[in-house]
């Protein structure tokens, strides 16, 4: 109950409430919910599939629901409509996109790939439809050291993460692997310095972190690995304290579900405004009809685009 600006009493919904009207909606116009493990924990609270962004690629796919709704950012609802084109697939929160897919465009990367006919293209998920149009493989952070790995060429253009790219090329010194300029703002913003502070206050703890980070950050790590990747290390291990080099929810996350254990954010600056924008409202509203946006992509893009993400699918599984 709230006190209006009349001054008499109103009623108001609770979260729970929310969510109960939420999963009324959701099985009466047959929708299937898919939230990436870094929105607010109210909205995985409701969701069918929460999880890193390989899951909830395979999830979408796998989904018989007519109508899909992703709690997420924009380039992960395209994906989604890409694999499943038959399917209405929304995105909660039409602001939310992640700058990083934004970051390079079609021309630029096809003028590059007419230099060297022998270039494959391999695409971080995290880009746009358009860009996948161009991209020989689509990899998730999961899976980008199996699939490079995997792949039969050898002469490789990894984007748009450098960072990501770097560590891939690590894993695998045996492929020729070119970078370009591009990456996480989030991520890329911590330093060696931020994680010498955290592990000089906590000695014990392991550092499991995001290879979206800085390669000065990556090399300080016990694990590297995907969202999904660090959340099954962190269970797994019998290490009792662990600093979490991802966006702060999952160390969040991990709290709840592990209270034996304790987990420090490697910084209070691993903030995603994007991933951070849904809130459980807008999930009600586009439930209800109002507000969210259809993701609408034409036939060629999604044809196009469906090639590197079924490799992805082929290679990564
Ligand atoms: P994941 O592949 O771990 O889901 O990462 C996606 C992402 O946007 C991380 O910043
Ligand atoms: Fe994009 Fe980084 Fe946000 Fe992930 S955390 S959605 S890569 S800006």
């Amino acid at each position: 109950m709230i006190k209006t600006i009349k001054g008499e009493r109103e009623k108001v919904m609770t979260i729970a409430e929310l969510q109960k009207q939420i999963l009324r909606l959701k099985a009466e116009k047959d929708f299937y919910i898919l939230a990436h493990s870094y929105v607010a924990r109210e909205i995985c609270e409701i969701a069918d599939s929460v999880g890193d962004s390989y899951k909830l690629s395979c999830d979408a796919q796998k989904a018989k629901n007519a109508n899909i709704l992703l709690c997420g950012v924009r380039f992960m609802a395209e994906t989604a409509k890409i694999l499943s084109p038959e399917k209405h697939v929304y995105l909660s929160c039409a602001e939310a996109g992640c700058p990083m897919a934004e970051q390079m465009d079609k021309d630029m990367i096809e003028a590059i790939k007419e230099t060297d006919p022998t270039l494959a293209v391999v695409a971080y998920v995290n880009t746009t439809a358009e860009l996948k149009t161009v991209a020989d493989v689509c990899v998730t952070s999961s899976s980008a050291v199996q699939i490079v790995r995997n792949m039969e060429e050898d002469n490789i253009l990894f984007i748009p993460d450098c960072n990501l790219g770097a560590y891939v090329k690590e894993q695998v010194p045996e492929k020729k692997i070119e970078l370009l300029q591009g990456g996480c703002p989030v991520h890329a913003a911590i330093s060696k310095k931020d994680v010498l502070a955290v592990k000089a206050k906590h000695p014990s703890a392991l550092f499991a972190v995001h290879p979206e980070c800085r390669a000065e950050v990556v090399a300080l790590a016990d694990y590297v690995g995907s969202t999904s990747g660090i959340m099954q290390f962190a269970k797994k291990s019998d290490a009792k304290e662990f600093i979490i080099g991802t966006e702060i929810s999952i160390a969040e996350t991990l709290q709840y579900e592990c209270p034996d254990k304790k987990f420090y954010p490697l910084s209070k600056r691993l903030i995603c405004p994007n991933m951070k924008a849904t809130t459980l409202a807008d999930v009600y509203h586009v439930l209800n009809g109002e507000g969210g946006e259809e993701i609408l992509l034409d036939d060629e893009t999604i044809a196009k685009a469906k090639r590197c993400l079924d490799r992805m699918i082929a290679l990564g599984g």
